[in-house]
């Protein structure tokens, strides 16, 4: 049965409970408008803890002064369906005020990674997504904690946070998961109208291209960053925010590509910015004598 928490006192409690007869929990942090990405990585979670806690919170810490926090979609009774699908144990779903008490005033600041790609555009995005991880590792304690490759740079700063801050919780990393066209699930895709859905597919066609100048023993990133500019410029509602490729750790651009590199991009199609990203991997050329 699935349990609704929205007190904080009564999570407490809840988690309590459940670390007294040992049970391991993995989490998956959300902000709801649940779709087939979010519940990979439910799936996960529940295949590899005894139980399982989702949160569903709308963080108001890591939107801009000009960005959509009241138009981000809000499907609480249908995500609920969904997890309680999923067999999943608890959502926690606090408002703000719960969060984020009268006096709040608690950052984390990720030096040269949260003013990087995404940051750069979104000053103190990163710093919002920081607090409200570490207070949600903190109230629910998980074994695992599990996050999308969409979201790198979050992925980056997270993995970040919980070494150097010495957080005891294994974080893991799932694939993107994307429509059959290829582009990738996201919330933000409700903004998208049917002709922006179809304009959209720019960003993983730009992505395709640059693993296949790779193939072809592309090097230099500034080329393929060249040749997926004019893919993305070709479609009409498009515009650029950033295309770069960097370290995957360290979030620095490189001159030259290594495998593992990423290769992110955000994007505005009409008034929407969508992200994505994927791993460079070198093919290993095999000769049959
Ligand atoms: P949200 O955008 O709801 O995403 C929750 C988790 O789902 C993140 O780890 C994200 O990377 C993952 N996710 C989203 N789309 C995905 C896709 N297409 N394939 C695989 N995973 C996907 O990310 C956040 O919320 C927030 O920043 C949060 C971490 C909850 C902090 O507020």
């Amino acid at each position: 049965m699935l349990s609704v928490i929205t007190a904080i006192k009564d999570i407490k409690q809840c988690i309590k409970t459940l670390k007294k007869t040992q049970r391991t929990i993995g989490f998956v942090p959300t902000m709801g408008a649940l779709h087939e990405g979010h519940l990979s990585l439910v799936r996960q979670a529940r295949k590899e803890n005894d139980k399982v806690v989702v949160s569903i919170f709308v963080n108001p810490l890591q939107f801009g002064k000009n960005e959509d926090l009241k138009q981000y979609p809000r499907t609480l009774d249908n995500d609920c369906k969904l997890l309680s699908h999923e067999g999943v144990d608890v959502v926690f779903h606090p408002d703000a005020s719960e969060m984020y008490q009268d006096g709040f005033c608690t950052s984390v600041i990720l030096e040269r990674l949260e003013d990087k790609l995404c940051g750069k555009l979104r000053p103190g995005h990163f710093r919002g997504v920081a607090v409200i991880v570490l207070k949600l590792f903190n109230l629910i304690k998980p074994d695992i904690a599990y996050f999308g490759q969409k979201d790198f740079q979050q992925t980056v700063v997270i993995k970040r946070m919980v070494s150097d801050l010495h957080i005891d919780v294994t974080v893991k990393i799932l694939p993107t998961i994307r429509d059959e066209d290829g582009l990738a699930l996201s919330s933000r895709n409700a903004y998208l109208s049917e002709t922006e859905k179809k304009d959209a597919l720019c960003l993983f066609n730009a992505l395709r291209k640059a693993q296949s100048l790779v193939n072809t023993g592309v090097e230099n990133t500034e080329e393929i960053v060249q040749e997926m500019e004019k893919i993305i410029t070709s479609c009409q509602s498009a515009t650029i925010d950033y295309i770069s490729i960097v370290n995957p750790e360290t979030l620095e651009a490189e001159q030259k590509v290594h495998s593992g590199n990423v290769v992110t991009l955000a994007i505005r199609i009409g008034k929407t910015r969508l992200i994505d990203n994927i791993i460079l991997f070198f093919i290993m050329a095999v000769l049959f004598m």
